[in-house]
């Protein structure tokens, strides 16, 4: 991906912008914050010529990933989206099962659940948070239901309170698509395992990153221990490695879903700076959240809602605008000034996939209406504030001139 591509879902052609003058600021949407720390520790990583998978780097990473997410076991995968693959198949989850999910979502989420022969059923989001609406997903329940898939959109927390009530009293599996959150918390507790599990995402758009990378986080020792026979290609070799079986062998069903100690290198520095990763996006989001309150109160556009129960990571900012012809003409101002706005993700219910292959007809008017509205704006550790600023000033300047 160029730093010119905004990191997102393939846009349906609709959402496409038109032509927009020529720039005269270019502020990219996405760069990672890699310093000579990440530099250095690649270099000795090479140096050592032990750079295969789940190697000596790995353990320490997943023993620091534990620490600061406050989870049991924390097992690193190449991508959120495998680390998904991977817990449903643990899960058991197969034809005939249900998952309730958000439409608003990463296509991965769907994904997983397809190849596992069972059912998404797409629901409406909370337009405050554009997380799950959890009364709309609790109406979807059938006896088929097994597990619900909640996503924290933007790195702020879904209602981890309603949803494991909703979880036990349904007797579902909870899942949590903490892929944007890492470092986020609710009630003071980092996000990723109220339930059976949840996953974080290290893609290069992430606070923390290594390029590619994911983690499944899981409190559950017995579900880890089966994570750990599938990530390794259905084989005990995690157990032959802590010494607990003289030889490993075929097990169970797996697949390849571990990373190189090279990733694992880099990763572990992005992990030690988490904390001062997260802190420079707050600022940013700041700036723009504070920048906006004027055109709100206007009613030009709604900023996003932080339930009280939720810390974020201030892994996007984002705003709606009031119709989605706004959202097209402040996209396309914006970009003509050099200013990577982007729209996200499009509605899964309404993709061309789900309408051909799983024949959905289905409207949720709440998701359709507030995607088509959504912008999102440059937010990377790379962004000085002063550019933030400017920003929020051509923001002011696009709603006025459209
Ligand atoms: C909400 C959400 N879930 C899952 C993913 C997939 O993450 P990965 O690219 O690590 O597979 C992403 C990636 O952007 C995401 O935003």
């Amino acid at each position: 991906m160029t730093p010119k591509e905004p990191a997102t879902q393939p846009a349906q052609a609709s959402a496409a912008p038109p032509p927009a003058p020529a720039a005269t600021h270019e502020i990219p949407f996405t760069r990672p914050s890699i310093s000579a720390l990440e530099m250095r520790a690649v270099a000795t990583a090479l140096r050592t010529q032990r750079i295969g998978g789940n190697g000596p780097i790995c353990k320490r990473v997943q023993q620091l990933l534990a620490a600061q997410l406050g989870v049991q076991h924390a097992l690193l995968t190449p991508n959120a989206t495998q680390a998904m693959e991977m817990a449903l198949l643990a899960m058991g989850i197969g034809p005939g099962d249900e998952v309730l999910m958000p439409s608003f979502a990463f296509v991965s989420q769907a994904n997983a659940i397809l190849l596992r022969g069972a059912t998404p059923v797409f629901c409406e989001v909370d337009p405050a948070t554009m997380n799950l609406d959890i009364a709309d997903a609790e109406r979807r329940i059938t006896p088929r239901t097994k597990l619900v898939m909640p996503v924290h959109y933007a790195g702020v927390p879904a209602d981890l309170d309603a949803l494991t009530k909703l979880a036990s009293e349904r007797r579902l599996e909870l899942f949590e698509d903490a892929a944007q959150a890492y470092g986020s918390t609710w009630n003071g507790r980092p996000v990723g395992a109220f339930g059976r599990a949840g996953c974080v995402s290290f893609h290069e758009t992430k606070n923390v990153t290594s390029g590619e990378g994911g983690a499944l986080l899981t409190n559950d020792l017995e579900f880890a221990r089966r994570c750990e026979l599938i990530q390794e290609k259905g084989t005990n070799r995690s157990a032959f490695l802590r010494g607990e079986v003289d030889k490993y062998t075929w097990v169970s069903l797996g697949g390849s879903y571990v990373v190189s100690d090279l990733l694992a290198a880099l990763l572990e520095v992005q992990v030690q700076r988490a904390a001062a990763l997260n802190k420079a996006r707050m600022s940013l989001w700041q700036t723009y959240y504070s920048g906006f309150a004027e055109l709100e109160q206007k009613g030009l556009l709604r900023r996003p809602v932080v339930p009280a129960a939720a810390r974020h990571n201030s892994h996007i900012f984002w705003f709606r605008t009031a119709t989605p012809e706004m959202q097209r003409k402040v996209i396309a101002q914006l970009r003509g000034s050099g200013i990577q706005a982007t729209f996200h993700f499009q509605p899964l219910h309404d993709s061309p996939y789900a309408r051909k292959s799983m024949k959905l007809t289905q409207h949720l008017p709440v998701t359709e209406r507030e995607a088509n509205c959504l912008v999102r704006l440059p937010l990377h550790g790379q962004l000085r504030k002063k550019d933030a600023q400017w920003v929020v000033d051509q923001t002011r300047k696009a709603f006025q001139s459209a």
